[in-house]
């Protein structure tokens, strides 16, 4: 990866669009800026938040390569769901894949979990992206039983998806 180290930064007004260039770039799905700067406004501790955004990106030198956005979940009362963290996505952008930033996103994800004293990140993931769960299940995912038909649309059709989930000790 060259001289320049790997290092993880936050979501801001500054990057959020150029995250947002590069998710839609590697995934089928396409984010709205909204998407985006809900989880960058979320930061502002505003009483009335219903979720609880967890995010990082990745840069090496000034370069975005990656990140990853996660979320507390609420219950109906708007309490956070003491159960575990719901990991919305993971990109890597394609020339600085298999170098390790994948998991340098997820390993700062897992000590989040710990920190808010969860033990359990959740996921769908599409179950056309073989090497998607390929990798979640060497970084010890595992399939949770039951799938969901057409949750994801992409054109006119319909995509199942596996829910994952990951134990974190
Ligand atoms: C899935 C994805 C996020 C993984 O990110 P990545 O940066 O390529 O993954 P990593 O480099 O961390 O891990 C891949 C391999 O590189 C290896 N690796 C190579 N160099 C490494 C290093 N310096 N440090 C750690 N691991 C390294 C890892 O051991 C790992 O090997 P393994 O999977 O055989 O155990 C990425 O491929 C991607 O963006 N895919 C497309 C989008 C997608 O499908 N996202 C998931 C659904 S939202």
């Amino acid at each position: 990866m060259g001289k320049k180290q790997l290092e993880l930064r936050s979501l801001d007004r500054k990057n959020y669009e150029t995250f947002r260039k590069l998710v839609n770039v590697i995934l089928p799905i396409s984010y709205p800026s909204s998407y985006f700067l809900e989880l960058v406004t979320a930061n502002t501790g505003d009483k009335n938040e219903i979720y609880i955004p967890i995010s990082k990106l990745a840069f090496i030198g000034d370069v975005l390569v990656g990140g990853i956005t996660c979320k507390l979940l609420p219950n109906r009362m708007g309490h956070v769901i003491p159960e575990g963290i719901y990991l919305e996505l993971i990109v890597v952008k394609q020339c600085c894949q298999n170098k390790g930033v994948g998991i340098k996103l997820l390993n700062y994800v897992e000590v989040e979990c710990r920190t808010y004293l969860l033990h359990y990140i959740y996921l769908h993931v599409s179950i056309n992206n073989r090497k998607g769960i390929e990798w979640y299940m060497k970084r010890g995912f595992e399939k949770i039983e039951f799938e969901l038909p057409g949750y994801y649309k992409l054109g006119n059709q319909n995509v199942t998806a596996i829910i994952m989930r990951k134990y974190v000790h």
